[in-house]
């Protein structure tokens, strides 16, 4: 799963826009959707992974071993109509599933690039992005296939074609894509345990192949902490301690902003967006000690708040938004609102982070 990151502006569409008989046309690109990535390949291809071989070999094996190759399969519980989830619940979940299988399918092409371009110069490298992404395309097509329970379907190829990808140095790809693994890992997870201790929630049967489901993001977010861990520049200087000090703070801030946005989902879920959403950035952020040199202070008696803080100017943009209005004054009237999710981030920035390399015996 490849998460979208950041800011400010949001989605702006109608909830049920067809096209055509049953394909949805896409949600319109915006900062906060989830987005299409490209990277610098030749750099991937010449990455020396020579001193930790053995570590790389041990979680592509894991990788290799396919544990949930008869997990995506739609048995029985499938098998009916799904015309009696309306109204709200049913454009809810709908969006939910469109974001999902399109950042599942973003991660499916990313990898699939990546394995191709290194196929002759990092084959060991090649073969892990092959296994990332065979299980994105798994997520992708049982995802869409879920859709077309609602009679509905992402054109794929027109994805493909049509969606702008935003060119990442391999760097940041691997800060990205290790977060919004072990993010997505935390987010499918702690759902699936809710719906376990709650069952009248579980409205459509997708949510019970979440537990096998985010073992694949946990391993895909295991290969990504290997890759890091092999290359010290990316943790051991001062230079990379902003940058992932810079990465957790927006990647928690979009998922803030998100889970505030469609408070509505997860209230339909059972679940409080407020409590899932700090369970899902403390979880993350504990789990990050793993390969970061450093992570957030989430005990900061700020930290929350000012999270929080982003999500509400958030929604005051998306409420001008949806104004009919467009003048020139609407402009000016959102900028001092993202100034303010700027100054919200920016004193998040501030909060000392914790050092986890002074103690990386014990979090290893
Ligand atoms: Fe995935
Ligand atoms: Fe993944």
């Amino acid at each position: 799963m490849v998460k979208g990151l950041l800011m400010v502006k949001s989605l702006d569409k109608s909830p049920l826009d067809l096209s055509k008989s049953g394909v949805k046309t896409p949600v319109q690109e915006t900062l906060l959707t989830p987005r299409f990535y490209t990277t610098d390949f030749d750099t991937v291809a010449k990455m020396d992974i020579s001193g930790y071989e053995t570590e790389l070999r041990a979680v592509i094996d894991e990788l290799k071993a396919d544990y949930n190759r008869h997990h995506f399969v739609r048995d029985d519980e499938f098998k009916q109509g799904w015309d009696h989830i309306v109204g709200e619940k049913r454009l809810a979940f709908i969006d939910f599933l469109e974001r999902s299988c399109t950042s599942e399918f973003s991660g499916f092409l990313l990898f699939k690039e990546l394995s191709r371009r290194l196929k002759d110069s990092n084959p060991l490298l090649s073969e892990a992005f092959a296994y990332l992404a065979r299980d994105e395309a798994r997520h992708a097509g049982f995802l869409n296939k879920s859709m077309a329970d609602f009679n509905l379907s992402l054109d794929l190829s027109y994805l493909t074609k049509n969606r702008t990808y935003t060119f990442f140095p391999i760097e940041w790809v691997i800060y990205t894509v290790y977060l919004s693994e072990k993010i997505g890992y935390w987010r499918y997870i702690l759902v699936f345990r809710h719906m376990e201790k709650n069952p009248e929630y579980q409205f459509y049967p997708l949510f019970r192949k979440f537990e096998s489901w985010c073992q694949d993001e946990n391993r895909h977010g295991d290969f990504f902490k290997a890759l890091l861990r092999s290359q010290p520049q990316l943790w051991n200087n001062w230079k990379s301690r902003i940058w992932v000090r810079f990465f957790l703070l927006t990647v928690f801030a979009t998922h803030t902003m998100t889970v505030f946005e469609r408070g509505n989902f997860y209230e339909i879920l059972g679940m409080h967006p407020r409590k899932y959403n700090t369970q899902v950035i403390e979880e993350t952020n504990k789990t990050a000690a793993k390969a970061f040199p450093i992570i957030l202070n989430t005990n900061h008696p700020y930290f929350f708040w000012y999270l929080e803080q982003c999500a509400l100017y958030n929604q005051k943009i998306i409420d001008l938004n949806n104004v009919q209005d467009w003048g020139i004054v609407k402009f000016f009237q959102k900028i001092p609102l993202i100034l303010m999710i700027f100054w919200y981030m920016f004193k998040i920035f501030l909060i000392k982070p914790i050092d986890t390399e002074a103690t990386r015996e014990q979090v290893c």
